[in-house]
């Protein structure tokens, strides 16, 4: 439970207030790099932390990100010319580069130094690995970039990123994924022999066991196995300030998943996998292009950055919910598909859940755990302008989440110390999820 302040400084992420600032100090993933596809595309309207921006990519490539409202007057630049190296508003045909320089102003006399004197509010972007980055933050030098395994694998070994659209506050959507309890439950099947795809353990009751770290925090959550004697830890990590890696399944497989706050009521779900094996194929390129194709896929977006990445199945239609499946195969008539079944429950808390309501548990502890060191990490920072240490040291990043077997007693902080590392040298400790 929390207080009603304390929800408010944990989710609210507009500028100004403690966590937008906190969020500021990150280079955040915002959108596919699939969205610019080529030099001097139509800019395209992004919408990051409460704040309305228009983003394009010039001629040589780069990708700007400025704030929609021209400099000038106001008008928006989702309408402007993307031309020679620059976005120019059409209203009066003020033009600006990548980094909200403005280097024409042609309806003002030709000796009139005015443009100089004039910047588009702009951050800087990286584009790596089919996503775009940005950093909105205070610093004239953004600190470095995150060198999560996903960024610094080859172009070619990493998928195409799968994203959704979420109509609640990233806080609520993040807490999924450090909650192991709820895959013995939304994520379960009705029977092992089901061909719908679940989980089906025989211990639903996982023991949590927290380590804090100096990026965030990482748990073990146990669960004694198949097998007697041989306990189940599922490992899974929180970087700060909104990444998650869950339990590793795949021998090959590294990731990271975002959820991005576009507000305080929407979030955008970036889920980056790579392989450490090979390059991705062509045919899995293009399976990963709409992961919700079986569930009605996604909806035709509009210029509003609310509606892309938005799927059929939603909120206002119950997710297309079947309660045949439900009634004979799955926990929920829902298809375990990226995290709809997931969303199902984090939407439908409301747009900001009221956790002065909420009743935890002891597998609630990691959820307890994050709230707190995001809030105490947006007070360190308002109160004595301190920002967490993995702002400025990108390779705290270089983790991997563990999913190990182990007897009873065995620690799974010593066993997994290294496979925790991204460059310890040793191979992904996994162990098959869902069937
Ligand atoms: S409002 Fe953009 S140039 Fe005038
Ligand atoms: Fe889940």
């Amino acid at each position: 439970m929390l207080s009603r302040e304390d929800n408010e400084l944990l989710c609210r992420v507009g500028r100004g207030t403690p966590m937008g600032e906190l969020l500021r100090q990150y280079w955040l993933p915002c959108l596919p790099s699939t969205e610019l596809p080529g030099p001097d595309g139509p800019p395209k309207k992004v919408r990051l932390l409460g704040e309305d921006l228009v983003a394009f990519r010039d001629t040589q490539g780069r990708v700007g990100l400025v704030a929609e409202n021209c400099p000038h007057r106001g008008a928006s630049l989702f309408f402007g010319r993307n031309e020679d190296c620059g976005l120019r508003c059409v209203y009066h045909g003020w033009k600006f580069d990548v980094t909200g320089r403005c280097v024409d102003m042609p309806n003002e006399p030709a000796e009139s130094l005015f443009k100089d004197k004039v910047r588009a509010r702009a951050y800087p972007c990286r584009d790596v690995n089919g996503v775009v980055w940005t950093y909105m933050g205070p610093r004239t030098e953004a600190p470095p970039f995150p060198a999560f395994e996903i960024n610094t694998l080859p172009p070619e070994q990493v998928y195409p990123p799968l994203v959704m659209m979420e109509e609640c506050n990233w806080v609520q959507a993040l807490e999924g994924d450090i909650d192991s309890s709820h895959i013995d439950y939304v994520h379960a099947k009705l029977r092992a022999d089901s061909k719908q795809r679940g989980t089906f353990h025989r211990d639903k009751q996982p023991r949590l066991e927290l380590l804090p770290t100096d990026y965030g925090a990482c748990y073990s959550a146990r669960r004694r196995w198949d097998v007697d004697g041989l306990f189940w830890h599922r490992i899974t990590q929180f970087i700060m300030p909104f990444f998650s890696m869950i339990a590793a399944s795949d021998p090959n497989v590294v990731s990271a998943r975002a959820w991005v706050p576009l507000d305080d009521d929407h979030n955008l779900q970036i889920m980056m996998r790579g392989r450490l094996d090979r390059a991705v194929t062509d045919q899995e390129r293009e399976q990963t292009r709409n992961p919700f194709a079986a569930w009605g896929g996604y909806l035709e977006p509009t210029s509003d950055p609310r509606t892309r990445h938005y799927t059929k199945a939603n909120i206002h239609n119950d997710y297309l919910v079947d309660r045949r499946l439900a009634r004979e195969e799955l926990m929920i008539g829902i298809p375990f598909l990226v995290n709809l079944q997931d969303r199902a429950m984090t939407e439908t808390m409301g747009p900001i859940y009221d956790r002065t309501q909420e009743h935890l548990g002891t597998t609630d502890a990691m959820v307890i755990y994050v709230r707190r060191r995001l809030i105490e990490a947006a007070r360190a920072l308002r109160d004595q302008g301190v920002a967490p240490a993995n702002v400025d040291d990108a390779s705290m990043c270089r983790v991997r989440p563990a999913s190990v077997l182990l007897p009873e007693g065995d620690s799974w902080i010593s066993a997994t110390e290294k496979s925790r590392q991204s460059d310890a040298g040793v191979p992904i400790a996994w162990v098959p999820f869902a069937q």
